[in-house]
């Protein structure tokens, strides 16, 4: 018999680009998702559901079995830590780097360097690993306005183009990691219902070599 399988899905920037390779994976919702206020969508399977939630609690869901599955940003992966999850596939989309910028050429701070993120624990880390003491403040957002406002020295955040941080005059200063958003199976549902998941990871592989391969020409 089939068990029930739930795939909990990042709202926002990701959604879009998630669901044609659930599609080649042969699970579609069984309606809009982008015209529902619904959280909890069947799809074509009826042992298949997806929930669509904020990008943050994606790992939060998986790791606690409250689904089975889940598409996230590594960024919210590494922030998160990744207790009790696996991350087998690589998605290759909404690449984009977490980097160290500041004001366009500020100088070097002397002392404790304040540092505003909302990636509190990566940041932490990142300045640990190098033996640097810094004090780091926790925002929800527009980190690029910190060091204008003369909250923080400098900002942790996503960097893709770079047009957020030079349209407000600051720019990249170091690299912290290479982001992708990635598939990601919680340890128990792997073991539980391998027979349903293993298939479903299968035809993703074959879904993002296939991409691969035509943006590679
Ligand atoms: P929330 O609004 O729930 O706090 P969020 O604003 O981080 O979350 P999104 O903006 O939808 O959510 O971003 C989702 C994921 O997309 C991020 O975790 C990151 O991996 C990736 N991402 C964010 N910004 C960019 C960007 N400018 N270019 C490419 N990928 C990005
Ligand atoms: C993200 C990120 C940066 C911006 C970087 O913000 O927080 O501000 O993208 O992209 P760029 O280098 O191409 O300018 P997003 O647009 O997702 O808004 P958010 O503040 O809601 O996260």
């Amino acid at each position: 018999m089939k068990q029930n399988l739930t795939i909990a899905l990042s709202k926002g920037r990701i959604l879009k680009e998630t669901l044609p390779l659930l599609a080649a994976a042969g699970i579609e919702p069984a309606e809009d998702i982008f015209s529902s206020r619904k959280l909890i969508f069947d799809t074509n399977h009826d042992n298949i559901k997806l929930v669509v939630i904020r990008a943050t609690d994606v790992p939060t869901y998986v790791e606690y079995g409250g689904a089975d599955m889940g598409v996230a940003g590594k960024d919210v992966l590494l922030e998160h830590g990744g207790e009790g999850l696996y991350e087998p596939i690589d998605l290759e989309i909404a690449k984009c780097k977490l980097m160290v910028a500041g004001m366009k050429d500020a100088p070097s701070v002397n002392g404790r360097m304040k540092v505003a993120t909302k990636f509190v624990n990566v940041t932490r880390d990142y300045f640990a690993r190098k033996g640097q003491q810094v004090d780091i403040i926790k925002l929800y957002g527009a980190m690029e306005l910190a060091p204008i406002m003369g909250l923080a020295d400098r900002i942790v955040d996503i960097v893709d183009t770079g047009n957020t941080l030079r349209a407000n005059g600051l720019e990249p200063m170091e690299h912290i990691a290479d982001i992708s958003s990635r598939l990601v199976v919680g340890q128990a549902s792997l073991k539980m219902k391998h027979r349903q998941i293993q298939p479903i990871l299968d035809l993703l592989d074959t879904a993002i070599a296939a991409r691969r391969a035509e943006v590679n020409g």
